[in-house]
């Protein structure tokens, strides 16, 4: 299929053919995504709790993402790969916020870089888009606010808060983003936000009506089962195999029948 481009997300939109994002945050996990061709690899500050076991998404560092982003384009070769920008890397002043942009491009290998926020970081999105960053919006729930918000909640459920969530999608598209995602917002807001817009939208939690899906890796393969929000759901059950394994192997061990003659010299 060739390396996936902004542009060809564009494509994608105006044909009415979804777009598939998974998170990834290494290696090995990248080459299996990226084989599977989907179209967007999305290096998550979810790794802070996926992968660093933090209880939200606020302490990860930019080195972790930039260390992360590096495995995981290591690992790609025809997916887009987008990293997010973490807390306070983009917040602080806006030199800062494009410095940081611009590293995931030139130090870790990254395509674009995903923030949060709407009108707020508009002027920001315009300064990256202008130095050549592309960059992912994202709306609704946005976990680095979790303290605002007062929790994990549904977004955009009062007629005003969906108005103030479409302007912000309608700014942050003219600020120069090339796709915005859309978590935990009801499905006609997707719906909605989706028809009025000209880049791509991408959902998480936010109905089948939106131009594309994301899910957390971990989430999708059933590797995760602490936490199960209401749009995850599980398309393999990696997390019975793994203990399958992992208690033969104990087994085996503990037998003698590993290692065998086959795996001795
Ligand atoms: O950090 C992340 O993984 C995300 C996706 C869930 C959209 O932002």
């Amino acid at each position: 299929m060739g390396k996936m481009t902004v542009t060809k997300l564009l494509e994608k939109k105006k044909k009415g053919e979804p777009i598939t994002m998974l998170t990834a945050y290494d290696y090995t996990f990248a080459k299996l995504v990226d084989e599977a061709s989907i179209d967007v690899i999305l290096v998550g500050d979810s790794l802070g709790m996926v992968i660093l076991g933090y209880p939200s998404t606020l302490p990860v560092s930019m080195e972790d993402m930039i260390r992360h982003t590096q495995a995981v384009a290591r690992g790609t070769t025809n997916a887009m790969v987008v990293a997010d920008m973490p807390f306070l890397s983009y917040q602080v002043n806006e030199d800062e916020a494009v410095r940081n942009a611009g590293r995931f491009l030139q130090e870790a290998g990254a395509e674009g870089v995903k923030l949060e926020g709407g009108k707020s970081v508009a002027p920001i999105v315009k300064r990256m888009a202008t130095a050549g960053i592309p960059v992912m919006g994202h709306l609704g729930l946005t976990p680095q606010s979790v303290h605002a918000f007062g929790g994990y909640k549904v977004q955009g459920r009062s007629e005003a808060s969906a108005r103030e969530l479409l302007a912000d999608a309608q700014a942050l598209e003219a600020a120069g983003c090339f796709s915005i995602v859309l978590e935990c917002v009801p499905a006609n807001l997707g719906q909605e936000v989706s028809r009025a817009l000209s880049i791509p939208t991408i959902g998480i939690g936010a109905g089948n009506q939106c131009d594309g899906q994301v899910l957390v890796l971990y989430d999708c393969l059933g590797l995760t089962t602490d936490l199960n929000p209401k749009f995850v759901k599980h398309f393999a059950h990696l997390r019975e195999e793994v203990g399958k394994g992992l208690k033969q192997y104990i087994e085996e061990v503990k037998d003698r029948r590993f290692p065998s003659k086959d795996q001795s010299f």
